[in-house]
């Protein structure tokens, strides 16, 4: 992953309504959107919304129902117009983009994935894989070959002429998946793709995506309104509420310092020791035993060592260690079994 936003959305509104661009000309931004429905009958979907979306990366977008999601994703693809702001992709402002700009945007750079299917009934799972490629005007034989490739990469090899009806949830959406891979696109936009399947083929879909991402390394834009998942599937997370981004950060950042009730809320059902790395953790004070056993180098515990993979060492034993900046390799403090047990309470 590089630092290099290939995202990036710059005060983004959008307003629901019959005259928003003049309603947004002189908007009290201090009106919640409660007050300015009552006031303009429009309603503010996307509120004021400013974030980077680095190459590479998977960056959630979590919130209650109807906190403005898919709407702001809209936004990002331009199925919607916003009402003000900016987006670009790499330094392109999409907001500025012809009809046929866009067009080439959505045939060749970015594709979605929804939580209903929306695969074709009467086209077989290979030609459903195979339509971006289509529309593009692919020979039919190329289709067919990037098709299947992509078609065993979501573990689906063997169902190319089945029809959509004849397969699960599951792996419908796994169609749906390897129909947005086969145009080999450089942006991924995913609207809670996984939210109608059943908890244990949802978690195997998870870690399906995980590992194709680690492969692939696209950049992924992926809505859920479940915390958990977002956790679990982030690099960064944007939290939404009522149209508006109230915090955004790595898992790790928003689990150690949520901002707000509302967040730490969401926190409450998190499991840290997961998501936790030892420098969240540790007592920067180091004593002497730790400093010598630091300078001995045996027993050093990386920074960014989840806690999860700590238990093991620290169970049995009531010594302390040392933790260590993984890329310095100073000295940045020390750990043990009682903070480790601290860390794994809920409750922040
Ligand atoms: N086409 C529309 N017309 C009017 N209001 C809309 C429209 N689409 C969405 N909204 C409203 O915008 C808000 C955000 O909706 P949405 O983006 O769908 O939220 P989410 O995806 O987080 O559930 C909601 O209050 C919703 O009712
Ligand atoms: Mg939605």
């Amino acid at each position: 992953m590089s630092n290099q936003p290939k995202i990036t959305c710059s005060n983004v509104w959008k307003l629901f309504g019959s005259d928003e661009k003049r309603i947004i000309k002189d908007l009290d931004k201090n009106l919640s959107i409660k007050e300015v429905q009552e006031k303009t009958g429009h309603v503010v979907a996307v509120k004021d919304v400013s974030f980077s979306i680095e190459k590479g990366e998977t960056f959630v977008v979590m919130g209650l129902s109807g906190s403005g999601k898919s709407t702001l994703v809209r936004c990002i693809s331009r199925l919607i117009e916003p009402t003000a702001g900016t987006v670009k992709m790499d330094d392109v402002d999409v907001t500025k983009m012809s009809g046929r700009e866009l067009l080439d945007l959505r045939r060749n750079k970015m594709s979605m994935v929804f939580q209903h299917f929306g695969l074709f009934p009467h086209r077989t799972v290979v030609e459903n894989i195979g339509y971006g490629l289509e529309i593009r005007g692919n020979k039919k034989n190329d289709r067919i070959e990037k098709s299947m490739e992509v078609l065993k990469m979501v573990g689906l090899g063997g169902w190319h002429n089945n029809y959509p009806r004849e397969l699960s949830g599951g792996m419908q959406q796994r169609v749906g998946l390897a129909r947005a891979l086969a145009v080999d696109p450089e942006i991924l936009i995913f609207d809670e793709p996984f939210s109608a399947l059943d908890p244990l083929i949802r978690r195997e879909m998870q870690d399906e995506l995980l590992k194709i991402q680690e492969k692939l390394q696209k950049t992924m834009v992926f809505i859920t309104h479940d915390f958990l998942e977002a956790i679990k599937m982030g690099d960064h997370i944007a939290i939404m509420k009522d149209g508006e981004v109230s915090q955004v950060g790595t898992p790790e950042e928003i689990v150690a310092n949520p901002k707000d009730q509302y967040v730490k809320d969401f926190c409450e059902d998190v499991p840290k020791y997961k998501v936790l790395s030892a420098s969240k953790v540790m007592r920067e004070e180091c004593c002497d035993d730790t400093k010598k056993m630091f300078e001995n180098g045996s027993n050093n515990i990386p920074h960014n060592s989840k806690i999860e993979t700590l238990i093991d060492k620290l169970v049995d034993t009531d010594q302390k260690f040392p933790v260590v900046n993984s890329e310095t390799g100073e000295l940045v403090g020390e750990i043990d079994r009682a903070i480790v047990m601290k860390s794994m309470k809920s409750a922040s």
